[in-house]
């Protein structure tokens, strides 16, 4: 198949603070995935991002931190490009907007808008404060939002709305460095027509059928109330100065230009390998498939914005898919540095390994709804399924092999009908998750492969190899070989997930670091009979309540005054006698099968095993658990409940769930294994 030229770009986050664990969710693990899975694949990949260094989240950081804008890049941008290098992102090249390089590019672009007469000037009126002597770009302004009255919206954007604001139009406007009321004067400024190119917008964006229904839906809003000119330039000093007589104190509005900065940040990377005109392959070139990562806030500068500006030029290519994601948050609260809520990524790698971070926000990656990141989820997701599945599988396998085939690969001699369906499904696996990768639904993609992990340890358990070592030795060399071929497997289809995991697993096989291409053949078998594997060694260490208490402490902020006065603490119930008690039968239950009701948002359906018995259980807890991750688990039940018809099902029972105040809901799980059908008393 011929080899797809893939460009991909996340976001450029602003250098004026950390990034927290919502933003990598957003723009950039996604993307990670993306580019790592294509270039498994083989096919030609960049992966560009980099600092957006200029416009006023900067100069207002500089404000806050009592510094210059020059001190807040610098600080930020390294830091969080060490940040994002720890956590495993594979940029081709983290470039910064404040580069000559950058300046360079989005002045020349600007300057052929200009000379093309696109741009146009206008006089138009603008916040001026009398106290600090300067006109008042978008964010120095905050007032009322005109359109959900949020008092606290900035005058760039509305927060609470989403809806896009100029600071002239917010109500009640007050100066954010001095808190006055600043007063209207006269200003000039050059301006985009926007709407002169709805149509062209309109038909490139309403052609993309594969798009995500909530950026369709989000343009289409835009074009209904019809586009307009805007401002691209702005009265500052911190940016890109305005190449245009005249315009000498003004410079370009930021949103214009970091957008070029995938551009520029292209251009670098070019320059650097030494070829300086390879860029245009991937910006110039329609045979180029271009997807641009973004949270969901940016989806007007990625889909209108930047589509516009270039049309305008003409040359270069769009965007082929926008898959904009919505909210990753933060224990059921948005993250919020002045509130003390969350936890940014430095912070978060100073005390854990990459890897579990990156399952646990793959796996609840926000791309159909805003999701949310738990420390109790974190925990689980690292010791129940990194190390009790995935972990657990690598270690049984490579242990037995090293045990009793003097650490080599046995050879597959009889080969079983169970030997032969999980060769089978070894084959479709990649394909299936590659399916579910290209059409951008990465959190499916990887259950998918937690499942091959899933399989594998049953596929060890059902061959008992501790059996047939003595009984049929053979059989037991078949069963080790073909672990050891879907560890090899494993090896490939985790790296987009687990980089590091991924290569301490080829290390166990002694096999060297994939390979472009490599995903296509992971399904084989393609172990050498008798070549040497390493010692087994622990892949993931469980995480203790010791070791998250000071974390939820210290990130959470449980004493706040505001999480305090949310807790409304329900009193205890009348005391009751023992024999009452005895009446309730709560038992410790298996799910065995677990699924969505068709039209209900609340419900899931279970069907749980209780010792011989099997239940069907209808419970309202399908926003906080996703039924696949259900499958398999213990659960707590209260077994004697009257039954109930719930949606035309009968509940046999009842799931034991815990909620708060806040309407955070955790089941029941038992700490260590005990079979279904336990009392609990
Ligand atoms: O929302 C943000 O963090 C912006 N700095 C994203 C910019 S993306 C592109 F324009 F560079
Ligand atoms: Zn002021």
């Amino acid at each position: 198949m011929k080899k797809r030229r893939i460009l991909i770009t996340s976001a450029l986050p602003y250098a004026n603070s950390n990034q927290h664990l919502g933003n990598v969710a957003g723009a950039y693990l996604p993307a990670d995935i993306y580019a790592r899975y294509q270039r498994l694949k083989g096919n030609e990949v960049l992966y560009i991002c980099g600092s957006d260094e200029h416009g006023v989240p900067v100069t207002i950081s500089a404000m806050n931190e009592k510094t210059t804008p020059k001190a807040i890049i610098d600080k930020y941008h390294f830091e969080n490009k060490e940040a994002f290098e720890k956590l495993g992102m594979s940029f081709d090249n983290y470039s910064r907007t404040s580069l000559p390089i950058h300046h360079q590019t989005a002045q020349e672009f600007f300057l052929d808008l200009y000379n093309k007469g696109i741009l146009i000037e206008k006089k138009d009126k603008q916040l001026f404060c009398v106290k600090d002597n300067m006109f008042l770009p978008d964010r120095y302004v905050e007032g009322t939002c005109p359109y959900c009255q949020n008092p606290d919206a900035r005058g760039d954007q509305c927060e609470k709305c989403g809806n896009i604001l100029t600071p002239e139009t917010i109500v009640n406007p007050k100066c954010k460095i001095c808190g006055s009321t600043p007063e209207v004067r006269e200003t000039k400024h050059l301006f985009f027509p926007f709407g002169k190119y709805q149509k062209e917008l309109e038909e490139y964006v309403f052609s993309k059928k594969d798009w995500k229904e909530n950026v369709i839906q989000y343009c289409q809003g835009w074009f209904k109330a019809g586009l307009e000119d805007r401002a691209v330039t702005r009265d500052m000093e911190w940016g890109i100065k305005v190449p245009v007589p005249g315009y000498e104190n003004k410079v370009i509005y930021v949103w214009i230009e970091a957008v070029l900065g995938y551009v520029s940040a292209t251009k670098e990377w070019a320059l650097n390998n030494n070829q300086p005109d390879k860029w245009k392959e991937f910006w110039c070139n329609e045979e180029t498939e271009y997807y641009a990562f973004i949270g969901k806030d940016n989806i007007v500068f990625h889909c209108i914005i930047m589509p516009a500006m270039f049309i305008a030029r003409g040359g270069f290519i769009l965007p082929k898919n926008v898959p904009a994601n919505e909210f990753f948050n933060f224990e059921g609260k948005k993250f919020s540095k002045s509130r003390n809520w969350g936890i940014s990524l430095k912070e978060f790698l100073e005390h854990f390994p990459p890897d579990p971070l990156r399952y646990t926000i793959a796996i609840n990656l926000p791309e159909t709804h805003d999701t949310d990141f738990y420390w109790s989820d974190f925990q689980a997701r690292n010791n129940n399924e990194l190390a009790d599945i995935l972990g657990n599988f690598v270690n049984r396998t490579i242990s037995f092999a090293n045990n009793y085939f003097n650490s080599t690969v046995p050879e597959r001699k009889t080969i079983s009908a169970l030997d032969s369906e999980i060769i089978d499904y070894m084959k479709i696996a990649p394909k299936r998750i590659e399916d579910l990768f290209e059409k951008f639904k990465i959190r499916d993609g990887v259950i998918e492969i937690m499942n091959v992990a899933r399989k594998a340890n049953k596929y060890f358990n059902d061959s008992e190899p501790w059996k047939t070592r003595k009984e049929n030795p053979d059989q037991c060399a078949t069963t080790i070989n073909i672990c050891l071929e879907i560890v090899r497997l494993l090896s490939i289809i985790t790296e987009p997930i687990l980089p590091f995991t991924a290569e301490k697993i080829r290390k166990l096989l002694n096999l060297p670091k994939t390979e472009p291409g490599s995903w296509d053949t992971a399904g084989e078998l393609q172990l050498a009979y008798g070549s040497t594997i390493n010692k087994a060694e622990i892949l993931f260490t469980k995480i203790e309540d010791e070791m998250l208490k000071p974390l939820i402490l210290k990130y959470s902020n449980p004493n706040s005054e505001e999480t305090k006065s949310n807790s409304k603490i329900e009193p205890i119930k009348e005391t009751i006698t023992i024999d009452e008690f005895k009446n309730v039968d709560i038992r410790v239950v298996k799910v065995l099968e677990c699924e969505k009701i068709p039209k209900s948002t609340k419900l899931l359906k279970l069907k749980v095993k209780l010792g011989n018995e099997e239940k069907t259980i209808v419970a309202g807890i399908a926003q906080h658990y996703e039924p696949e991750n259900l499958i398999g688990k213990s659960i707590v039940i209260l077994a004697n409940l009257e039954h109930a018809k719930l949606m035309g099902i009968e509940s046999q029972g009842m799931v034991l769930a815990a909620k708060d105040s806040n309407g955070n809901l955790s089941l029941l799980f038992p700490d260590k294994e005990i079979s279904d059908g336990s009392i609990v008393g």
